[in-house]
């Protein structure tokens, strides 16, 4: 209108201790429906969502690398943005990268021009958590009709086998289950090591860590996850970071749902036992009663304006696998997978590209199901829907598992023997594990946790009968061999633990082995800082806040 090219007033106010408001000053006031735009100059790369690595901290070490990691409330230092998942839109950006690098970014289509210049566009609404970027010396291969994977040189082979011809199928089947894929392509793009989250799913490409390249494919439940956000989470949008596990408890259930299809019911139960034993770490690392250990968070900042819950704190096994109980819930109150199946279906085409709060979904599950709204359904003395979203704790109710038994059942046994204070090396000996698939060796590794510290002894024999676990090169496997080590002061292998942290960044992976170090003996509490002022610059902002949290190295927070 008449302000067309006139500077405004402009000033940077408190908001949070993650963030600063921006305040325009307009002219006069809008009228509701007026469209209005602003042009925004600035310059960013200071904060915590974007991440600039040097060549050493790459796979290739030659050249370096930046990237960007939005959720949950870090892209407003990456672009000015209303940084809340309620607010939804497309985006179109011109990245202008130096000669030898390439941009990606999740965008639906994308072009390079002359001069190193690449132009996106994302043409569907999305929240602003999910733009991301990614500028370094990477490549890409086909594997599949709409799929690709992107690495550094080095790794795009062993990216290629990983994944070549696999990722369709679990598209496939999301979108029998789930609905049309709306986003076009879906790539997978290899992290440097220091990515802080097994999978980003950024819509269109989603961004992982090398760690998946475990040369099996036996990590691929990430992938899959990762894809089911493409319907919940990515088109179904969490309002608030507060019921952050509307994105992650449907999109744990609809990445079981794809593998059972795919895998059947017994390998995704023994990979769900090892979620709910996540889960049981978890709760007993924090107290069932903390108060994020609820499925609705308070985030608000309260009377003060840095007292409130960071949102980037929810992240923790409840909205995930308490989360997954309650969708389970829900479908055995339907009582019939094709109707659940079905209802999911509808849920996602009614709020897609919207973003909702619980009350919406449970309100649409009513309105799906009246006979169970009649039944009165969300008020069954213990397992009412408000229970099960503002009461802390372990879930009301827990899926039945029991289809895994076969797969889990040897190593329960296996495990027992292992606790026993005179080894039955006879017994042992007898159970061969050389066929098994890593998530019953993990299953296996979690119940000889749970039961550590063992005997003295046990474990030194333990590592020393099963190599293929004690020099295990894939990542779930090493970090339980790590918190074993840990549990069990088997000083003899503590280098594997700096060895392992030293490799990568995950966060799933560094702090729980920085909390078993530090609740462990004087020597672990040692190793600890060692590694952490060897490992601290290579790791994200936020883990390494994170773990000084852990190892009471006063974070300003
Ligand atoms: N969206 C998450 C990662 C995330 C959560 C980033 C919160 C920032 C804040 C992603 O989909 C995820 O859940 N990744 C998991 C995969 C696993 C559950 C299979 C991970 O990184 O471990
Ligand atoms: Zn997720």
């Amino acid at each position: 209108g008449d302000a067309a090219g006139q500077a405004l007033p402009v000033e940077s106010r408190p908001f949070a201790s993650y963030g600063s408001a921006l305040h325009i000053a307009l002219p006069q006031a809008p009228r509701a429906g007026q469209l209005l735009t602003l042009l925004i100059d600035y310059e960013a790369g200071e904060g915590p969502g974007v991440c600039w690595l040097s060549p050493e901290q790459t796979a290739g070490k030659q050249k370096p690398y930046m990237y960007t990691q939005g959720q949950a409330v870090l892209n407003r230092s990456f672009f000015p943005c209303f940084d809340t998942p309620s607010a939804k839109f497309t985006y179109s950006a011109t990245v202008k990268v130096p000669e030898g690098f390439t941009a990606v970014m999740s965008a639906t289509s994308w072009e390079k021009q002359k001069d190193n210049t690449f132009v996106f566009k994302m043409s569907q609404p999305i929240p602003s958590y999910l733009i991301a970027l990614v500028v370094g010396d990477i490549v890409s291969a086909d594997v599949g009709p709409r799929s690709r994977v992107w690495a550094e040189p080095c790794l795009i082979e062993a990216a290629k086998k990983e994944y070549d011809g696999v990722i369709e199928e679990f598209l496939v089947v999301g979108e029998k289950l789930f609905g049309p894929y709306v986003w076009g392509r879906y790539d997978i793009l290899f992290m440097p090591p220091s990515f802080p989250f097994g999978g980003m799913e950024n819509p269109c490409l989603t961004f992982v860590t090398p760690c998946l390249l475990a040369g099996d494919r036996s990590l691929v439940d990430v992938i899959i996850h990762e894809i089911s956000h493409s319907w919940f989470g990515n088109l179904v949008t969490n309002a608030t970071w507060g019921e952050f596990w509307l994105n992650e408890g449907f999109t744990m259930y609809a990445q079981r749902r794809i593998s059972t299809e795919v895998y059947g019911l017994p390998y995704t139960c023994l990979e769900a036992a090892t979620g709910r034993a996540l889960l049981r770490q978890h709760m007993d690392a924090t107290g069932e009663d903390h108060p994020l250990n609820k499925l609705r968070v308070v985030i608000e900042p309260g009377f003060c304006l840095f007292l409130g819950i960071n949102p980037d704190d929810t992240y923790n096994e409840t909205p995930y696998e308490k989360g997954y109980c309650f969708v389970s819930y829900l479908a055995h109150l339907v009582g019939n997978q094709s109707k659940f199946d079905a209802f999911l279906q509808a849920y996602v085409n009614r709020f897609k590209f919207q973003s909702i709060t619980a009350d919406d979904t449970l309100g649409f599950f009513l309105e799906y199901f009246p006979e169970l709204k009649e039944k009165g359904v969300d008020s069954i003395p213990g397992f009412e829907f408000d229970r099960w979203l503002n009461t802390p704790g372990w879930p009301p109710y827990l899926p039945d598992l029991s289809p895994g038994q076969q797969l889990m059942r040897p190593a329960d046994e296996l495990a027992e023997l292992w606790a026993a204070d005179g080894l039955n090396m006879e017994a042992i000996e007898a159970v061969d594990i050389t066929g098994w698939r890593t998530y019953q060796l993990v299953y296996f590794l979690d119940q000889v946790l749970q039961k550590s510290p063992l005997p003295e002894g046990n474990v030194k024999r333990l590592s020393k009968m099963y190599p293929k676990i004690s020099k295990a090169q894939n990542a779930e496997l090493r970090l339980r061999w790590c918190q074993i080590v840990l549990k069990n002061n088997l000083e003899a292998e503590y280098s594997k633990v700096k060895d392992f942290l030293q490799s990568q960044g995950k966060q799933k992976y560094t702090l729980p082995l920085y909390r078993a170090m530090w609740g462990g003996s004087e020597a672990t509490r040692a190793l600890a800082m060692e590694i952490f002022s060897a490992t601290a610059p290579q790791l994200h902002v936020n883990v390494q806040n994170y773990v000084k949290k852990i190892l009471g190295l006063g974070d300003a927070e």
